[in-house]
């Protein structure tokens, strides 16, 4: 069951975060429609740009309604990740997306707020709910990249006027993660200084953390001895969505994980078996372990079990 992004925040808010998961074709929406089934989380599906273009975008969402229909328990939001203006629109006439997200960060203040209110305007006149960002992480999405020296933590200040003056529906903000495999130099934890002053200025309004990944080091030294070369990659210690959900984080983006199980059971399954020339054992695998990738995000996320009492709430 589709659902809107609103009414999947109405239930977490505070007490979990909901899984949000970057799809690009078959094979990855199969996995994670399984994950959150055996997880039972409800999930977001996010379509980036990129993986509109990547085959065809009616190949997407159809994939995603196939999905629904295999899957007739799951309870998910459609989301369009990172979009400029003209993608927003096209996202809102289709039909098909449940909300969108407008990235203007990287935009001065008045100009974002300008977008970030055309798009809101347009999306509420349908039904359709917006993510926008303030503030600027680092790292590389589609084709912006954003040098470290340039990222900047969103300001709390900033970020209750931006949401007074826009009337968007979530925020995501910058409070120390970025985007890809390589967020970190050595440890580093989340920012929840800034994330609870944003919070305290918005009191239960939903906020967004981009670049969540945690570039597992054991997936890492999989790939790398299977012929990767991703040295010095590292991510999000998951031991801090929980304590980020409960301070108002109730959407979690979660790609490059993924994109790390599939190049670790490809890497592996051609290493070992070097006669294969079929994709589909490889592929075979890769869904499997998606799902259990997705199904262990779900439980450090607080999201999985939650799926009951969802359906439920959603009923009244
Ligand atoms: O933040 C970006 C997401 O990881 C999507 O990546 O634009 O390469 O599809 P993509
Ligand atoms: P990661 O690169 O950490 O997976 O972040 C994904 C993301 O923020 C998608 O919008
Ligand atoms: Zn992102």
């Amino acid at each position: 069951m589709i659902v809107t992004t609103k009414q999947l925040f109405d239930h977490a808010y505070g007490k979990y975060a909901v899984g949000a998961y970057n799809i690009n074709n078959a094979e990855q929406t199969m996995g994670l429609f399984q994950g959150c089934i055996d997880s039972k989380a409800p999930f977001i599906i996010q379509i980036s740009k990129g993986a509109r273009k990547y085959t065809n975008k009616l190949m997407l969402e159809s994939i995603i309604r196939a999905a629904g229909e295999i899957f007739p328990d799951a309870i998910f939001a459609v989301h369009l990740d990172h979009g400029d203006e003209e993608t927003c629109y096209e996202c809102i006439e289709s039909g098909f997306y449940s909300s969108v997200m407008i990235d203007a960060s990287h935009e001065s203040f008045e100009e974002n707020v300008a977008i970030t209110k055309r798009v809101t305007d347009a999306a509420h006149a349908k039904g359709i709910s917006v993510e926008a960002e303030l503030g600027m992480l680092g790292g590389v999405e589609e084709d912006i990249v954003v040098e470290e020296g340039n990222a900047c933590l969103t300001d709390p200040a900033e970020a209750e006027e931006f949401v007074k003056l826009t009337g968007c529906d979530s925020l995501a903000c910058a409070i120390g993660t970025s985007h890809g495999a390589f967020k970190f130099k050595g440890k580093q934890s989340l920012h929840f200084d800034v994330l609870e002053q944003i919070r305290d200025r918005l009191p239960n309004y939903p906020l967004v953390m981009h670049g969540s990944s945690s570039v597992p080091q054991d997936e890492v030294a999989k790939i790398n001895a299977a012929g990767g070369e991703i040295a010095g990659s590292m991510g999000v210690d998951v031991k801090e969505y929980l304590p980020a959900a409960k301070r108002g984080v109730t959407k979690v983006n979660i790609d490059t994980d993924g994109r790390l199980v599939w190049t670790r059971v490809h890497r592996e399954h051609f290493r070992d078996n070097p006669q294969d020339f079929d994709f589909r054992p490889a592929g075979k695998v890769f869904m499997a372990e998606y799902a259990k990738f997705i199904a262990s995000r779900n439980e450090l996320l607080g999201s999985a079990g939650q799926l009951d009492a969802l359906r439920e709430s959603l009923a009244k």
